[in-house]
């Protein structure tokens, strides 16, 4: 007997038994039973219609149509589940290398201040680190530049007080190590700490300090106001010109390559007598000349010289039994140099396309 009761038992027969189903097999037999063209049971459903009052027949007509649909979406969305989990996984290679992690690297600066560093130390020299803000006596006045020196020009020197205000000058016991003057500018060069040293004790002297040094210098190729220089300074009872000569060779040798020449040309810094300024053999041109050392084969990399009488006077060291070299170089110059690059600028804007560069 058809009637709307009959339906509803047969639609929870079919959830109950779709419930069941696991395989694509069990679905197929499953829709034949319901939908299939001669067994299926809501096939034959239809078939029963036609004896039916139109009334009847509109009635229980609506109630198939919608059994069915639910049936069919029922059975649809089955099938999509099954073949869902039966799919094959997504596979992994694991022999595949693993993506590298982003990691940083040292600045090429501070790379470059630890291999001249590593170098100076294998030669016996005691690394030092000293203030950045400085007083006028150790900056200026005990390296023999005297108040009217032009060094001392407000041009060049960031003073982070008005320059020779009271209680500037010297006063405190310029041996004790501890110097009671407030600092009243930004070092100019790493010379301050010779002077640092010195005042601490007697010799003998062997010391590197590198560092951060502040002029007023504007941005270009070859300037930055902030720049960085590392100061060497021996001091004994017979330390000559020679030794400074063949300390800097060794050390030109050692941190470009074995056959690099060293050149000293006459000059003059206050706290040396004699003075000489430094070059080494271009490393673009191995001396042919080029537009890097303006066609002369060398290039300048700092000053040095013989340990001025007057600064050993102003450190309390005696200048008849004692000699010394000072020299100073410039980091950044030396970083030019070894990596080729034309343009200070470019160490201090942290662009990582070039940092990337010197990754190690
Ligand atoms: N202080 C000098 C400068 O900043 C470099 C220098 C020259 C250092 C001669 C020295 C030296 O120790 O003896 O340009």
């Amino acid at each position: 007997m058809l009637d709307i009761d009959a339906l509803t038992r047969l639609r929870d027969d079919f959830a109950d038994s779709l419930g069941k189903v696991s395989t694509a097999a069990d679905l197929q037999l499953l829709r034949d039973t319901v939908l299939g063209r001669k067994a299926g049971a809501i096939t034959a459903l239809y078939g029963t219609l036609g004896g039916l009052s139109t009334d009847r027949k509109r009635e229980v007509g609506r109630a198939l149509n919608e059994l069915k649909a639910f049936v069919e979406a029922g059975l649809d969305a089955r099938k999509t589940q099954l073949e869902a989990a039966s799919a094959p996984m997504p596979s992994a290679d694991l022999t595949l290398a693993p993506r590298p992690l982003p990691v940083g690297s040292r600045h090429p600066l501070n790379a470059m201040r630890e291999r001249i560093e590593r170098i100076f130390a294998r030669m016996g020299y005691e690394i030092l680190d000293g203030p950045e803000t400085e007083d006028d006596w150790h900056n200026f006045e005990a390296l023999n530049m005297p108040a009217d020196h032009p060094a001392r020009d407000t041009q060049d020197t960031l003073y982070l007080q008005q320059p020779f205000a009271q209680g500037t000058r010297a006063t405190g016991d310029a041996r004790s190590g501890v110097s009671l003057r407030p600092a009243t500018l930004l070092r100019t060069h790493t010379s301050a700490m010779q002077i640092r040293y010195m005042e601490r004790g007697a010799p003998p002297v062997r010391i590197i300090a590198p560092g951060r040094v502040y002029r007023r210098d504007n941005l270009d190729l070859t300037h930055t106001p902030m720049f960085q220089q590392v100061e060497a300074l021996v001091v004994g009872e017979d330390v000559t010109m020679a030794d400074l000569k063949g300390t800097l060779l060794g050390f030109a040798r050692e941190f470009f390559d074995q056959r690099t020449p060293i050149m000293f040309k006459p000059s003059f810094f206050p706290y040396t007598e004699p003075s000489a300024e430094v070059f080494v053999g271009c490393q673009s041109c191995f001396g042919s000349g080029c537009s890097m050392c303006k066609r002369t084969g060398w290039i300048e990399i700092g000053g040095s010289g013989m340990v001025h009488p007057s600064v050993f006077e102003a450190v309390g060291i005696d200048p008849e039994r004692y000699t010394g070299f000072a020299f100073g170089m410039g980091i950044e110059r030396l970083a030019l140099l070894a990596h080729r690059v034309d343009d200070i600028r470019a160490f201090y804007e942290n662009d990582l396309r070039l940092l990337e560069q010197f990754a190690s």
